[in-house]
């Protein structure tokens, strides 16, 4: 708690990955956490509250009926991994929202998050605990290989529940006919959001880089296995991403595999998702094949980190390029 209240940044668990949290109201806390991660002071940062209750320290909802929307998204959602985009409250530093007049907030689930928030009695801005570009952390010994060297505290948790980071929305249309913008696929698929209103998915919004491609990147290049398979060099040590273990027998020249779900459920396979894209990277292999998942429910957020960790290697800029891709 001393180190928060001096505005120093501490690795926290959420229920859907590793968090690098600082007091929300301190701009030096802030300034610590773009630091730390190598993260541009374009890209704005999550709020994290302890309940809906402290909505209005952050964000200005001016209509009633905003409130009633919000206020069953609350109920229905949060505590949880849903993200609202809404009009940002003045006295937020402009440093979390990096100029911008909305921010984003989430009431996180993880007790250990949670009860922080409350002891400190302050909002958290928090990011994933990553260096920028990179694979979100889900385990406390993944933020400790990440950013281990910059913060001097990390609370562990255990393994995140979730594995992928929050469905990111944002509200828009008229408050009666609401239409809920997808900014980033998570946990809180489209089939839950269409019962509160309408829903499209955003291609990509200005001042969001989690939404461009080239983002939650390995360091070695990623390819996603489609029926031309011929990307692969001769000779090359290959490490396999595999959805489920039926994949696993009729392919046996892999170097090192890793299988998201034996038992073939999209949220087994979330949750080990980023750990085992972590440990192919760190293994010997030249490149790792990613097989698809099913793109329905949590395979949607599945599919567009994939998309997104492969993208410096599609676009022959090699492994280097996540960092050049999302600066
Ligand atoms: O599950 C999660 O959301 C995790 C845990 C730690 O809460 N957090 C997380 O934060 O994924 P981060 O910073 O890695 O990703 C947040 C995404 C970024 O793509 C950022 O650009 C976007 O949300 N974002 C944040 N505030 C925004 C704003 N005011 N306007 C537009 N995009 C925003
Ligand atoms: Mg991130």
């Amino acid at each position: 708690m001393e180190i928060l209240r001096g505005g120093g940044v501490v690795g926290l668990p959420t229920e859907t990955v590793y968090g690098l949290a600082g007091d929300a109201f301190n701009p030096l806390a802030v300034a610590r956490i773009f630091e730390a991660k190598g993260r541009p002071l374009s890209d704005p940062l999550i709020v994290h509250l302890p309940e809906a209750g402290w909505l209005d320290r952050v964000a200005l909802i001016s209509s009633k009926e905003q409130r009633q929307l919000v206020d069953n998204l609350a109920a229905a959602f949060w505590p949880g991994p849903l993200t609202l985009l809404l009009p940002k409250h003045p006295e937020l530093p402009d440093l979390v929202t990096a100029g911008s007049d909305r921010v984003a907030v989430r009431v996180t689930a993880h007790p250990l998050f949670q009860e922080v928030l409350r002891r400190l009695g302050s909002p958290l801005a928090a990011p994933s605990a990553n260096r920028f570009g990179r694979i979100s952390p889900t385990s406390a010994k993944d933020v400790h290989i990440e950013l281990g060297k910059e913060i001097p505290l990390i609370l562990d948790g255990g393994n995140c529940e979730h594995g992928v980071e929050s469905t990111l929305v944002s509200l828009e249309g008229s408050a009666e006919q609401p239409t809920f913008s997808i900014l980033r696929p998570g946990p809180i698929t489209m089939d839950q959001l269409l019962q509160f209103g309408h829903v499209v998915i955003a291609e990509r919004i200005v001042n969001s880089p989690g939404s461009l491609p080239g983002h939650y990147a390995p360091k070695k290049r990623l390819h996603i296995m489609d029926s031309d398979i011929n990307l692969i060099p001769e000779g090359a040590r290959v490490g396999l991403l595999a959805f489920t273990t039926s994949f696993q027998e009729k392919h046996q020249e892999y170097t090192a595999v890793e299988v998201l779900s034996p038992s073939i459920d999209l949220k087994e396979a979330a949750a080990n998702f980023y750990g085992a894209l972590r440990r192919l990277d760190q293994c010997n292999v030249d490149l790792i094949v990613a097989q698809p998942v099913p793109e329905e429910g949590l395979g949607v957020a599945i599919m567009d980190r994939l998309r997104r960790a492969s993208y410096g290697s599609l676009h022959g800029t090699g492994h280097q390029s996540s960092e050049k891709a999302t600066q």
